[in-house]
């Protein structure tokens, strides 16, 4: 999620209107994150009206999820998040639960699949408004499924806190070289990245070569700040 939201900020389309995505007009993606091979992930299109959602208000003696900081979670919780993962990636491919298909989403929404209405300018959640209502509503239902196949309905993703200093590297449940669960952690990450004692680079997808620590931080304030893109932008 923070790489994406870094990522957004180097080469955000300024002021573009963006249109609805035309779900009769699916394209192959562009821009797969490296080593992906393309395929089409567009989503079957539905054979009903989709339905307007709204979050339903808690009420007294609801059950609260908690959500908890990624570097403070426990081996418990790891492992109940590594189940989680491992019960998502037993589902056939084609049940809308699926690892497949939740990949098939930020797909098709992040990687230009669609036409917008009435356009051929491709569709694409991120660097726009859309950035934050998509991948909030895409989490939201992510973290419901993984409730749902644990049977723990408090059951919570964690967040990166990753301007505290103390959690300024990978979180180690997806690190794969702390991480005992290969369900939530890539080998194909960069182990200069993925090394326990890496400053994160949250300016991600600029000239981001080894840094000194301090150096790297103060870059990561400017990139929180949305200030990266000034600094470093290729515009
Ligand atoms: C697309 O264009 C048609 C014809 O001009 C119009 O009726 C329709 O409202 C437009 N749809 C969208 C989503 O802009
Ligand atoms: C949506 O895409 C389909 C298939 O390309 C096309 O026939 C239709 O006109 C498009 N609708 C809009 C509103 O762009
Ligand atoms: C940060 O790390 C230091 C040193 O290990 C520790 O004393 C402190 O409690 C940590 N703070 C948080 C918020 O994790
Ligand atoms: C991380 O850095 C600390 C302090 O420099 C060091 O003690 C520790 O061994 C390092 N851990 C790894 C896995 O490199």
């Amino acid at each position: 999620m923070l790489l994406l939201i870094a990522a957004a900020f180097f080469d955000v389309a300024w002021a573009a209107n963006v249109l609805a995505p035309n779900i009769s007009a699916c394209n192959e993606p562009i821009g797969l994150p490296y080593a992906e091979k393309n395929y089409r992930c567009c989503a079957p299109v539905p054979s009903y009206v989709p339905r307007l959602f709204r979050p339903v208000a808690p009420s007294v003696g609801d059950n609260i999820r908690v959500r908890r900081t990624s570097h403070s979670a426990d081996e418990k919780y790891a492992s109940d998040l590594a189940r989680a993962y491992s019960l998502m990636k037993e589902l056939p491919p084609e049940d809308p639960r699926s690892f497949v298909q939740q990949a098939n989403i930020h797909c098709a929404y992040c990687n230009s699949v669609y036409s917008q209405m009435n356009s051929s300018e491709r569709f694409q959640a991120h660097h726009s408004w859309l950035f934050f209502p998509f991948h909030r509503w895409y989490l939201y239902f992510h973290e419901r499924i993984l409730a749902n196949l644990l049977g723990d309905d408090t059951f919570s993703l964690t967040f990166w806190n990753y301007d505290h200093p103390n959690s300024t590297n990978i979180p180690w449940l997806y690190s794969a070289a702390l991480s005992p669960y290969p369900d939530l952690c890539t080998a194909i990450r960069d182990a200069s990245i993925d090394h326990p004692n890496s400053t994160a680079a949250l300016d991600y997808g600029s000239d981001t070569g080894a840094r000194p620590r301090d150096i790297q931080l103060s870059e990561n304030e400017n990139a929180i700040e949305g200030h990266g893109y000034l600094l470093c932008g290729s515009e």
